[in-house]
């Protein structure tokens, strides 16, 4: 795939990496691409980092057509650049737009892109201890007509965070509570597809955590509303009487690949994994009795992030004695160590921009 680069003229200037926190400052270019149903993908361009111009009527702003990725560049101890299983995002976008009726990319061709823009922007890649630079590659829908249709064109962008923390505290524990009003996602619906609307329709109840003093929802099944899907944007995993609890990917829990991932590295360890249904009844019953040693939520963003209060309704538990487990500490460690090319990389996982 051909890739114009244009360069700014104003390039910019970041905070220092300590003050950087999540999402919020943005380096100088980003990539674009335009599709149309009679041209397919064209026009792969690297530009200056800017507002995009869209018809007001088009799809993605009145009938939400747009998915998006989370994955992250980071900077090795060499100077180097690396991805984490990129390919692993470009298929799960791929199976998002497929879901949502938004055309597919090459992967080949997409992943291009990330390397391509990462690598304009290298310089932007943090290297202080916990940061990296966050890649956020999204596609919408841009038919500029108001009648409901499949999608006939598209846009695919990618915009890049240096990012510290997702949690201002970084590692401490934080506590969560079960939501029980609203739902995220119902089997058939689009809960495994990583598309804005899971996470807009999600914003209700999360701030109503934080209103109460929580710091994210643990979400439940939409459907009997008694199995525990996931936390509020990340993946969630239990330690049960020594084995490693999460729930099945039924359908409705989004494909998580720092989830994968640990089930992979827990699995080389010897830890015993269960992907299954799990009651809430039964997380609750565990924390009683005192069977509940760790819980985490699992993410890109956030890669580890311990629970250390579980709520619901009237019952209320300390996880761990609010501390940090020795198993969330070790996957923590593992994962940032072979993201940060500080540990081997058994797996493979890791993919240098150039
Ligand atoms: C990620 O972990 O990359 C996510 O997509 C979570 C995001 C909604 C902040």
């Amino acid at each position: 795939m051909n890739i114009t680069i244009t360069k700014t003229t104003h390039p910019g200037t970041l905070p220092p990496s300590d003050q950087l926190g999540f999402g919020t400052v943005f380096t100088d270019h980003m990539f674009l691409m335009d599709y149309s149903a009679d041209k397919g993908w064209h026009d792969a361009r690297v530009v200056p980092y800017g507002p995009i111009t869209m018809s007001p009527a088009a799809s993605v702003l009145h009938y939400g057509t747009e998915v998006f990725e989370g994955m992250k560049a980071y900077r090795r101890p060499d100077g180097g650049v690396q991805l984490f299983r990129p390919c692993e995002n470009v298929a799960r976008l791929n199976r998002s737009c497929e879901r949502l009726g938004l055309p597919q990319l090459d992967p080949d061709d997409a992943l291009q892109a990330i390397k391509t823009v990462v690598k304009v922007d290298e310089n932007c890649v943090p290297s202080d201890p916990g940061t990296s630079l966050y890649i956020r590659p999204f596609l919408y829908g841009t038919d500029p007509t108001l009648a409901l249709h499949g999608v006939h064109e598209a846009t695919f962008a990618i915009i890049l965070s240096p990012s510290g923390s997702y949690f201002k505290n970084g590692l401490q524990p934080v506590p969560i509570m079960v939501e029980t009003e609203d739902v995220r996602a119902v089997r058939g619906g689009t809960g495994e597809a990583k598309c804005g609307g899971n996470y807009g329709a999600a914003n209700r109840a999360g701030d109503r955590a934080i209103e109460k003093g929580f710091s994210q929802v643990l979400w439940l099944d939409g459907v009997e509303r008694k199995y525990v899907e996931e936390g509020g944007g990340m993946n969630v995993m239990f330690k049960i009487n020594g084995t490693v609890v999460t729930p099945a990917l039924t359908g409705s829990i989004l494909r998580g690949v720092t989830r994968k991932s640990a089930i992979e590295l827990l699995k080389s360890w010897g830890v015993p994994v269960e992907e299954r249904l799990l009651s809430v009844d039964e997380l609750f019953d565990a924390a009683a009795s005192g069977t509940l040693e760790e819980a985490w939520c699992i993410g890109t963003a956030a890669v580890i992030s311990p629970i250390g209060e579980l709520s619901w309704g009237d019952r209320d538990y300390k996880v761990n004695d609010n501390k940090i487990g020795a198993l969330s500490q070790k996957l923590y460690d593992e994962l940032t160590g072979i993201q940060w090319g500080t540990k081997p990389d058994p797996f493979g996982w890791v993919c240098p921009i150039d």
